[in-house]
């Protein structure tokens, strides 16, 4: 055991490195992509003209006829271009002279692994796409994907694209009950999963969820099963509905038409958590999005054309769409997928995957980087990492000492790390240091990308000065920004351009420092971030009241040391429930199987009394409080003051509600 004082002696340490600044090292300025300083105030004077440059850097069946149409909250790029996603991620690179490159590097769980040229690519993509048309779909369909991470992922999202039917992808470890919603929200017509997914050695049973899902989804018309597991998934299949994927695509042509999309046609759906209400089909477009990807996919990864690029992130997040799938891809660069856990079989799979395919560019979370931390340097160290170049992180703060760890351990002291700062609505990356400009701070996202303009305001709307908190909006349009939320654009006007009129809000707090640079603080709003998963309090709440024993509850986010933050929740039960640990658990469990996994709360804490104001409203604020230690909150507006006070005594006395 480490001794406590000297723990908290580093840890203090390396928060006074906070300070320290990080220029690009010379040998990665002089090779980088962007080294002009120039771009900023280019993209700032001239918008369109900036981003129309890049857009040429696309294969466009028809040019456009005006950059963008900007109308608060509207927005429309490229106007009246035509031009198809999948043809731009793989078709023009497979007749170019990449067509025997490496698009895709597939690193199963098992140890199995799969190479696809952007050549072969091609070819998977042409067969899924006509069994698609196979099974009816056509131009605008919605096709749900419910899949592991194989490589079959990643064809069924370009197959969609090149016939021009929306996905809506659902991450393989959300639960049926949040399949189906999702599935009934956007009215898929087609479902492609899995017989099984493997995780950790064991199998999840996609099939299961799936047909569990669809029962009470009625637009489902066929299911797609990609075989993956074998006889220990036990996927039953229901005749004339489900079709083997590997069946279909023995039949089918590998030639196929991409359909010429329209700039503003719908490429997908992806679902998300907001803090009210269930999740939100948030809207992404073709052409600004492709490009927002793509463009700073290259400025912000220095990509090359030799590097082989990994983003760990799953593609049933905004994370692998963007910056495993379509932006690496349109950039006709080598994108790396594993399938599994970093734990598997060993804690050095990361690194050995690294060495194994020398990784030039590694894009992980912070969450991950505090878990490989704290499992320690021994296991980064048995491989050789010295293929790395640059290294990124997404998805939620990170601490300085993560960062240190990262920048010592797996970059060698050598590798540029850019924390890139964005969301499933922006669609791309909106503030992240250009490696080979910027000098980095720990535990700051730095800049705005070229063209972005984001301020930090107080309540009433006023810029505050450097170093003061706040709330992040940004005020003009970029490319990739969603256009509406699915099938509900008055939540799109309402949550996101009211606040501040014509402003985009994030939801996000910050503050600004002296040099501009940007720290974020995270979520002002009932939005959770656990191990960098969007969750909201609402929904765990609403599965938590489900359960029959459950009368009311409360659910907050308290700080995590590695997942950043964690779920508790305070319950009431109903009339003659005894609170029992057995309850507890199935609780826990409840919660697990209405969304998923990455839901489960760490804490439960039962109470016979939630502290309201005279209004009837929980204060969330003051549960807080008591979950993170501190001295109590503001506590005058609650309608019985008793009741918090004895909430807090109860909490410490049961030793934080475990
Ligand atoms: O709170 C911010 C946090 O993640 C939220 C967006 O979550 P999601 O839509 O799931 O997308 C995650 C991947 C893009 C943001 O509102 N967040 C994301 N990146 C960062 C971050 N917070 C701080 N620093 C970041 N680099």
């Amino acid at each position: 055991m480490a001794d406590p004082a000297a723990k908290q002696q580093e840890r203090l340490a390396a928060l006074l490195q906070e300070g320290r600044t990080f220029p690009p090292p010379e040998e990665f300025r002089r090779q980088a992509n962007i080294r002009d300083v120039k771009v900023y105030e280019e993209a700032q004077r001239d918008l369109e003209g900036f981003w129309g440059a890049q857009a040429e850097r696309l294969d466009w069946f028809k040019r456009w006829d005006k950059a963008l149409e900007w109308n608060a909250p509207w927005a429309k790029w490229f106007v009246g271009g035509k031009l198809n996603a999948a043809y731009n991620c793989v078709d023009r690179h497979a007749r170019s002279e990449r067509r025997n490159k490496a698009a895709i590097l597939w690193e199963g769980e098992p140890g199995d692994s799969r190479v696809l040229t952007f050549g072969m690519l091609e070819r998977e993509v042409n067969r899924f796409a006509n069994a698609l048309k196979s099974l009816g779909v056509k131009k605008g369909d919605r096709v749900a994907i419910y899949l592991g991470m194989v490589p079959e992922l990643a064809i069924a999202l370009l197959a969609c694209a090149k016939i021009g039917a929306p996905h809506s992808v659902v991450f393989g470890g959300f639960s049926a009950e949040s399949l189906r919603e999702r599935i009934q929200d956007a009215k898929a017509k087609i479902l492609i999963t899995g017989d099984g997914a493997w995780r950790r050695g064991n199998v999840v049973p996609l099939k299961h969820h799936a047909d569990e899902a669809i029962q009470g989804a009625p637009s489902i018309e066929h299911v797609v099963v990609v075989e993956r597991v074998g006889k220990a998934a036990h996927a039953a299949m229901k005749e004339g509905r489900d079709f083997w994927w590997h069946e279909l695509v023995a039949q089918a042509s590998d030639q196929c038409d991409p359909e010429a999309m329209d700039a503003e046609d719908l490429l997908y759906i992806l679902y998300t958590s907001g803090t009210t209400g269930k999740p939100k089909g948030v809207v992404h477009t073709t052409a600004g999005y492709l490009l927002g990807v793509s463009t700073t996919h290259r400025m912000i990864f220095d990509i090359k054309e030799n590097d082989v690029y990994w983003c760990t992130a799953d593609i049933g997040w905004v994370t692998g769409h963007s910056y495993i799938v379509y932006g690496p891809l349109a950039n006709g660069c080598t994108t790396l997928m594993y399938e599994g856990s970093p734990d598997y079989p060993d804690r050095d799979r990361f690194w050995s995957i690294v060495a194994k395919y020398g990784v030039n560019v590694l894009y992980t979370a912070p969450t991950a980087i505090r878990t490989f931390m704290r499992w320690g340097a021994e296991w980064p160290a048995k491989h050789d990492l010295s293929s790395l170049r640059l290294l990124g992180t997404v998805g939620e703060p990170i601490n300085p000492e993560a960062w240190i760890w990262y920048h010592e351990n797996i970059g060698h002291e050598r590798c540029p790390i850019v924390d890139t700062w964005w969301q499933t609505e922006t669609g791309m990356i909106l503030i992240s240091p250009l490696p080979g400009l910027t000098a980095t701070k720990p535990g700051s996202a730095t800049r705005p990308f070229p063209g972005i303009e984001a301020e930090v305001l107080d309540e009433r709307g006023r810029r505050v000065g450097p170093g003061a908190g706040g709330y992040l909006v940004l005020t003009r349009p970029w490319p990739a920004m969603f256009r509406t939320i699915y099938g509900d654009p008055d939540r799109y006007v309402n949550q996101y351009w009211s606040r501040y009129e014509g402003k985009y809000f994030t939801g996000d707090g910050a503050k600004v420092d002296e040099d501009g640079y940007f720290w974020l603080l995270g979520r002002v709003d009932d939005v959770m971030n656990v191990a960098g998963h969007r969750i909201s309090t609402y929904e765990v709440e609403s599965a938590l009241v489900d359960h029959s024993a459950v009368a009311e509850a409360a659910v907050i986010a308290k700080a995590h040391d590695v997942k950043g933050q964690a779920i508790a929740a305070f319950v009431t039960l109903k009339e003659g429930v005894q609170p029992t640990e057995e309850l507890k658990a199935g609780l826990k469990q409840h919660v697990a199987n209405k969304i998923g996994a990455i839901a489960r709360p760490e804490d439960i804490f039962f109470t016979p009394e939630l502290p309201k104001t005279r209004s009837a409203k929980i204060m969330r604020r003051l549960l807080r409080d008591i979950a993170e230690g501190r001295v109590l909150g503001d506590t005058t507006t609650l309608a019985d003051p008793a009741v918090i006070s004895k909430l807090k005594q109860q909490y410490e006395e049961e030793g934080k509600g475990e």
